[in-house]
């Protein structure tokens, strides 16, 4: 009988990623994908570790686990925490809930056969937390099939920048990049499985250096024309990047490859120059916006992402003033924003200066009404414009369907069930604050894309 697998996810699209290899990794053992763990044999929590309140979140869910576990009389459940929290806390986490049958980190989800086995066969919890000298992704099995028509891709892991907040240094590692077969055929197969568009994904996304077969190496921009050549691909993303990263090739790429989305995540964390240096980032503030400026000169309907901390240690009145300027002068299509969050082992955690909670709420929520009141505007400019829509999920009620435009904007739309995983061109009617309403334009020249 097949056994039943349960992953719930948290975190970033890496961890998105990474939960669909594992469930292909388990699937030659037999696991098929449900979605209650009540049901399941076997319960994965996909962990994060970036902010406190993300790991927090993980003791209460084993918490509610425990009791569906020991409730249990017919066949027994097994238990496992993955992902960054695992790799961070292991040990913390086998003392603190025993009853977790495996705790296992970011680079061994190859070894998920061996170490079900051993969970298997074991008493207590079952702990590999190990950077391996090889690479997974050498290992793990071929992509069973796109997920629909947006799919993820890691090209990139990990992070040698060391900004003194973060913790993704130490939980995924130094950074690596695939070589750029690995990369084309993975996209090839999602490609024909389905996938429409292919988000690549990396800490670093953009410092990708690549190994090229039979000598030399592909950097983000290169690797991105190289992925626009494939049949079936009609739009490519990359996430997240830094700043100091954006090469000229990759720049260069936003105005020649038209399959390249003109929408970019680009975290700028402050505008600061002395918050940015103490954060150990390796850009100003001047440099982002000169950058903003390059990448809108080689593509002018580019639009920009962000994230942001508010309440660095030794963050002032004006440095914060300074990061409200930086918004104001660019101008967001949306952002996210953080307060500052302090992470045992960062070298931020350890500063002098660190911030007020009831500061740090002050200054976000000003920050929050710059960054809605810029997203509203960018929403309310799509009104009356026609923009494709990729066709990725079902609505609230039957014949609705929502997608994304280029810009990630969430769109309502009337459409057929046959446009499911189909781009379309949408005339937008109305903007909400989170997601546009439209109608179709053209069915037919969409139905091309369609996935059957
Ligand atoms: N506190 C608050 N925000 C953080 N981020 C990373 N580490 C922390 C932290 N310790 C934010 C950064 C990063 C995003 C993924 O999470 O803005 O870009
Ligand atoms: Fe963390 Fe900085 Fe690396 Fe991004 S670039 S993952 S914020 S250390």
């Amino acid at each position: 009988m097949a056994k039943k697998l349960y992953i719930k996810t948290y975190g970033c699209q890496m961890n998105v990623y990474d939960s669909a290899r594992m469930a292909d990794v388990l699937a030659p053992l037999g696991y098929v994908s449900v979605d209650d763990a009540a049901v399941a044999d076997l319960v994965i929590l996909n962990t994060c570790h970036i902010r406190e309140k993300a790991a927090e979140k993980v003791f209460s869910e084993l918490g509610r686990l425990r009791r569906i576990k020991d409730r249990r009389r017919d066949r027994p459940m097994t238990l496992a925490v993955a992902g960054c929290v695992a790799q961070a806390e292991g040990a913390e986490i086998v003392r603190r809930v025993p009853y977790v049958d495996m705790v296992f980190g970011p680079q061994t989800y190859h070894r998920l056969p061996e170490l079900v086995a051993r969970a298997e066969r074991a008493r207590g919890t079952v702990l590999d937390t190990d950077f391996p000298a090889e690479s997974k992704f050498d290992h793990l099995p071929e992509v069973a099939a796109a997920n629909g028509g947006a799919a993820f891709l890691t090209v990139q892991e990990g992070c040698d920048k060391f900004c003194s907040f973060c913790v993704v240094p130490y939980t995924r590692g130094a950074e690596h990049s695939r070589p750029v077969a690995a990369v084309l055929a993975e996209a090839r197969r999602l490609a024909e499985t389905g996938a429409r568009e292919i988000t690549l994904l990396g800490q670093n996304v953009n410092a990708y250096h690549g190994e090229v077969r039979g000598g030399g190496e592909y950097g983000l921009g290169r690797l991105i024309a190289a992925v626009a050549e494939i049949d079936g691909v009609k739009r490519i993303r990359y996430t997240t990047s830094y700043p100091a990263d954006m090469d000229t090739a990759l720049i260069s790429a936003h105005r020649d490859v038209p399959e390249l989305m003109p929408f970019l995540h680009l975290p700028a964390q402050s505008g600061s120059d002395r918050v940015l240096r103490a954060m150990n980032r390796r850009h100003t503030a001047e440099d982002y916006r000169r950058l903003v400026d390059k990448l809108r000169a080689a593509r002018a309907d580019i639009a920009l992402s962000s994230d942001f901390i508010v309440g660095f240690p030794g963050e002032t009145a004006a440095d914060f003033d300074a990061t409200l300027a930086l918004v104001a002068d660019v101008g967001f299509a949306q952002a996210y924003t953080f307060k500052y969050s302090r992470r045992p082992g960062t070298p931020a955690a350890e500063m002098e200066g660190q911030v007020a909670e009831a500061e740090k709420e002050d200054r976000l929520a000003a920050l929050r009404d710059l960054l809605d009141a810029q997203q509203r505007t960018f929403n309310t400019g799509a009104v009356g414009q026609t923009v494709s829509v990729l066709l990725e999920r079902r609505g609230r009620h039957a014949g609705q369907l929502v997608g994304r435009s280029p810009y990630m904007q969430a769109v309502h739309v009337e459409a057929p069930e046959s446009l499911f995983g189909a781009i379309a061109a949408v005339r937008v009617e109305a903007a909400h604050a989170n997601s546009l309403a439209g109608v179709l334009v053209s069915a037919a020249a969409a139905v091309e894309g369609a996935v059957a």
